[in-house]
């Protein structure tokens, strides 16, 4: 009876717990699994002691590709089942925007995946860089522009649409023409292009990033510039082309309205999982960057792990964003940490 006693306030305070995992530098790198993170979620989908389904969410700074591709494809890599309810990207809540505007000109990613993106998010009139371009060579003037490009574009009199807001996805594949069509753009009077608006503030478009990271690991030794580092040019160029500061919005971590959705699917995810919509007491993120997933992590009130096998190469913790419930070598010892302390 005792024994039952147990597990039962086990099971209980396993329901008041929750994980969000980061995924690049914790769970996979790139298209590599990380040992580590395939044996954490064998844990978490019931192989534990209690037999129960301990929840976790996702929440990645990655981009690129519809949720339900990306899903798909971790769920290989890592061997267990995950939910595109369960999953949050950089742009995933950037899906409450098409409430707002029909006619959008969307950036980033590779060849038209994040058209496809936006489709899915039910933005009405998705223009990307390459149907500009297709429509008139003459703005981007050092392009190249393929025939494959050209055969797979839409292009239209775009002296005849207002774009309503501009919406970078994911990483621009040409800085150079991306960061042209933007800065005209903003420019115009209201998305029109072909003019130049007197006023550079009243009449000027929106324009939302997806994530703010400057940096991203990759297989070059030393990390490549990333949206973050494109942002800031943008910036730069449009205050020394108009004298005014660019307004814009950033989602991603470590901004507040990300985690802000993040506990939304933790909350629906709880019902799925328990039947009960609420966010558990004790949630823990687990990251590999400082700078985002862990000060992220702290502002918000979460319990921080931070691990080692990602972007932070540092000492005992971060000097800048120390993790608040500790470093690990991976997420295997972190996960088992967490449930030691709360079962
Ligand atoms: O920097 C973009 C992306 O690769 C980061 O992914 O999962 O570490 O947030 P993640
Ligand atoms: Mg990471």
């Amino acid at each position: 009876y005792h024994l039952q006693q147990t597990k039962a306030e086990k099971v209980k305070l396993a329901k008041n717990m929750a994980f969000v995992f980061d995924i690049d530098g914790v769970l996979v790198h790139g298209d590599r699994l990380i040992p580590e993170g395939k044996q954490v979620l064998d844990i978490l989908n019931g192989n534990n002691e209690l037999g129960i389904k301990i929840p976790h969410i996702f929440l990645t700074n990655g981009s690129g590709k519809p949720e339900q591709a990306r899903v798909k494809q971790l769920s290989s890599i890592l061997q267990n089942p995950i939910s595109t309810d369960q999953f949050i990207q950089s742009h995933t809540p950037m899906r409450a925007l098409a409430e707002y505007y029909s006619t959008v000109l969307v950036v980033g990613g590779e060849g038209y995946k994040c058209r496809e993106v936006a489709e899915q998010y039910g933005f009405k009139d998705i223009i990307v860089p390459n149907d500009i371009v297709a429509w008139d060579p003459s703005i981007a003037p050092y392009r190249v522009f393929t025939d494959a490009e050209r055969a797979t574009s839409r292009p239209r009199d775009f002296t005849k649409v207002n774009i309503e807001a501009i919406m970078v996805f994911s990483d621009s594949r040409d800085y150079a023409t991306d960061m042209q069509i933007i800065m005209d753009l903003l420019r115009s009077e209201n998305g029109r292009l072909g003019t130049v608006a007197k006023d550079p503030v009243s009449q000027r478009i929106p324009i939302y990033f997806s994530q703010g990271d400057l940096l991203c690991p990759t297989e070059h030794p030393t990390p490549r510039m990333s949206q973050g580092a494109f942002r800031i040019g943008l910036e730069a160029m449009y205050k020394a082309l108009t004298g005014v500061d660019l307004e814009r919005v950033v989602y991603g971590k470590p901004e507040l309205a990300t985690y802000k959705y993040a506990d939304e699917v933790i909350a629906s995810w709880m019902d799925s999982l328990h039947g009960e919509e609420r966010i558990p007491e004790n949630v823990y993120m687990i990251g590999d960057n400082p700078a985002s997933d862990i000060v992220g992590g702290n502002m918000y009130g979460w319990n921080t792990c931070l691990v080692r096998t990602g972007v932070f190469q540092g000492g005992e913790n971060d000097e800048e964003n120390p993790a608040n419930f500790g470093v690990f070598t991976n997420v295997l010892e972190a996960i088992k940490t967490a449930m030691r302390k709360e079962l």
